[in-house]
């Protein structure tokens, strides 16, 4: 663990991160001496801009889109789940001053909705829509949560038979179209980003039953078009990302850190500011 007390989100664009507002919460609430900023790298300019920070003393970085894949190619040594992601979100030095990078995003997903939600993800029938990096990110740490199955249903299909092959040893996973879906599911996650821009990709009514959470790993200060489509569906639970959002950072700060935050009255304050 480092001593350093300079912390940073990197990315490109970053002027909307509310990172440094969760870790400068999180920093308040435990007491750590950390200071966190953000860095808007150029974009032919990352890995330089990380090698900088940790020479000038840096304890740790999260970097944020476009830049997970180069952060994962720049670290010496990966966790299980950032392999599994092929990006990192958490970047520190071991002592030695290798690069380590770690992928948390998966991990605050199934902490939001299994510690902040109550959902059981043991057991149940899980469908993901969309097979982009913010899908793959996550699948790891969702198929150690040991769901019965995994449904990844994607526009372009053969995307989502790419992660079924990559992901095939980490649980039961399977490719299907939005048309062939046989529902209901227990849990359905949107991981597409059509929500962002208020569209949504063609689901049966059927797929929602009166038990479903539906959670949408995309937030915003209005429900997404996905949870409007989940509610009017009479879905038992319709959450969105910005628990996954503090959960990650907290991932994050306990790795730097080794202190878990607690995120609730985070989580609280971001949805009421
Ligand atoms: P991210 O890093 O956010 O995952 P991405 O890798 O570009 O971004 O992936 C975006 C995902 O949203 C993909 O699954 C994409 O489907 P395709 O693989 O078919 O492109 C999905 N997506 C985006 N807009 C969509 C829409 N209007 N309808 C359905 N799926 C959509």
């Amino acid at each position: 663990m480092s001593d350093a007390t300079r912390y940073a989100v990197v990315g490109n664009p970053i002027g909307h991160s509310l990172s440094p507002a969760i870790h400068t919460r999180f920093a308040e609430q435990t007491g750590e001496a950390v200071r966190y900023e953000r860095i808007e790298a150029p974009l032919e300019g990352f890995e330089q801009r990380v090698r900088a920070f940790f020479s000038e003393g840096g304890g740790g970085l999260n970097v944020t889109v476009p830049f997970k894949q180069q952060a994962w190619a720049l670290a010496d040594d990966h966790t299980q789940r950032a392999a599994g992601a092929g990006a990192v979100n958490t970047l520190w030095q071991d002592e030695r001053g290798r690069l380590q990078g770690d992928n948390t995003d998966g991990a605050g997903l199934v902490r939001d909705l299994m510690v902040n939600n109550d959902v059981e993800l043991a057991g149940a029938r899980v469908l993901v829509l969309g097979a982009g990096g913010a899908v793959r990110g996550v699948l790891t740490p969702l198929l150690d949560a040991g769901p019965e199955q995994v449904v990844i249903a994607n526009r372009t299909i053969e995307k989502a038979h790419e992660l079924c092959r990559l992901f095939a040893d980490q649980g039961s996973l399977d490719a299907s179209t939005f048309e062939a879906l046989k529902g209901p599911f227990d849990v359905i996650i949107n991981g597409t980003s059509a929500s962002l821009q208020g569209e949504l990709p063609p689901l049966a009514d059927t797929l929602v039953g009166n038990n479903t959470v539906c959670y949408d790993m995309m937030y915003g200060s209005e429900t997404t078009a996905f949870n409007a489509w989940a509610g009017a569906r009479g879905a038992a639970k319709t959450l969105d990302g910005l628990g996954m959002l503090v959960e990650q950072a907290a991932e994050s700060f306990l790795i730097w850190r080794g202190i878990r935050p607690d995120t609730g009255p985070v989580i609280a304050a971001l949805r009421n500011g």
